[in-house]
């Protein structure tokens, strides 16, 4: 079955953890945390200090998306806020090898995420160091930005690399899944689904994400 990652991105930052309560108790079972720097994405959100806060009152997957340049610098402060899964961007981790294995060595699942415009080969070599595969379907920085539907034959070769090879890390997709998507993805090969402003900007988020589970399960 699909699972839901809710982005709080697009939460209430005054009220951050009511919103977490709300997606934790209507069946999410990642919780998506994006982390930007305003150098690799020009934004600027959420550190350590959050997902350490965080960490005492949710026991979804606490799945850290970093979107910082030298991201080797900052993976010990993530792991030891609470984090499950740290996802790191090809375009920049310099040795990317290097700090997959080192999320693994210390019990964490690892990811790595390409942006819209990064082929599939780029992480071919290393798969089987993968616990997910993260597909931007949006440039990233921002929520509530436009699908781009160029990235779903990326979907699709992500799964046949991954199936081709007996592996069995996530395909997480993220940016502009909402309803109207969220098919799309699902059919292409995605297993887990961030979704931003399509579950926080609703006036009723438990029922965003039953909504969304629905939409992905037909
Ligand atoms: C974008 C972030 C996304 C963002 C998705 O850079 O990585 O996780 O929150 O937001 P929506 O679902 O609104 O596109
Ligand atoms: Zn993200």
């Amino acid at each position: 079955m699909v699972k839901l990652a809710p982005s709080i991105l697009s939460a209430n930052f005054a009220a951050l953890l009511d919103d977490v309560i709300q997606v934790e108790e209507a069946g999410a079972e990642y919780l998506h945390i994006d982390v930007m720097d305003g150098h690799f994405v020009p934004n600027i959100t959420i550190g350590p200090l959050v997902v350490k806060a965080l960490r005492p009152q949710s026991r979804m997957c606490f799945d850290v998306h970093l979107m910082i340049e030298n991201p080797e610098l900052y993976v010990e402060q993530f792991i030891n806020a609470g984090a499950d899964l740290i996802t790191v961007h090809v375009e920049a981790a310099r040795h990317l090898h290097r700090i997959l294995s080192m999320i693994r060595e210390k019990g964490v699942r690892a990811g790595v995420a390409l942006n819209p415009a990064t082929p599939p080969g780029a992480v071919e070599y290393i798969l089987p160091l993968v616990d997910l595969v993260l597909l931007m379907t949006v440039n990233p920085g921002f929520g509530g930005q436009a699908f781009i539907p160029e990235v779903l034959p990326k979907i699709r070769t992500v799964r046949q690399m991954l199936d081709e090879r007996g592996l069995n890390a996530e395909i997480q997709v993220d940016g502009g899944v909402n309803l109207d998507t969220v098919a799309a993805v699902v059919r292409a090969g995605a297993s887990v689904l961030v979704a931003g402003s399509a579950i926080f900007d609703s006036a009723d988020i438990a029922s965003a994400v039953r909504r969304i589970r629905e939409a992905a399960a037909m």
